[in-house]
């Protein structure tokens, strides 16, 4: 191997970690949690994002944006909305959840649980959940 070309093997092994380097610093930092956009929920419509690995539905109307777990209280499986009967279902031992998250019939005690988010420009943001609260 004569000189010059040694001199470029050096330089492209050099060259190599440094440009993942740079490649590096210029990703984003992103929060941890999930974004939304807003122009993706149409009036009405519950729209089911996964949250990690929890199941959120979201749902806008005119007064407003309300996030809930899909995670059914009792024992975890997800619930489903049913438009038919208007309330949410749990198919797992037939549980049942009205409308606004409370408890319909069936062997659940607490309601589905709301889903905290803020309103980030255009996107709706849920944030992680802190590891600590479950
Ligand atoms: S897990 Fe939903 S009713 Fe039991």
């Amino acid at each position: 191997m004569d000189r010059l070309s040694r001199r470029a093997l050096l330089e492209l092994g050099a060259a190599a970690p440094l440009a993942a380097l740079a490649a590096c610093k210029k990703a984003p930092v992103e929060p941890p949690g999930t974004l939304v956009p807003l122009a993706s929920l149409n009036l009405g419509e519950r729209v089911v994002v996964m949250h990690g690995e929890e199941p959120v539905e979201l749902l806008r109307t005119t007064e407003g944006l309300t996030a809930r777990s899909l995670w059914c209280t009792h024992t975890g499986c997800r619930v489903i909305w049913e438009e038919e009967r208007n309330a949410y279902r749990c198919l797992c031992h037939d549980g049942g959840f009205n409308p606004d998250g409370s408890v319909l019939y069936g062997p659940p005690t607490k309601p589905l649980p709301s889903v905290p988010f803020e309103l980030q420009g255009d996107h709706v943001f849920l944030p992680a959940p802190h590891p600590a609260s479950g």
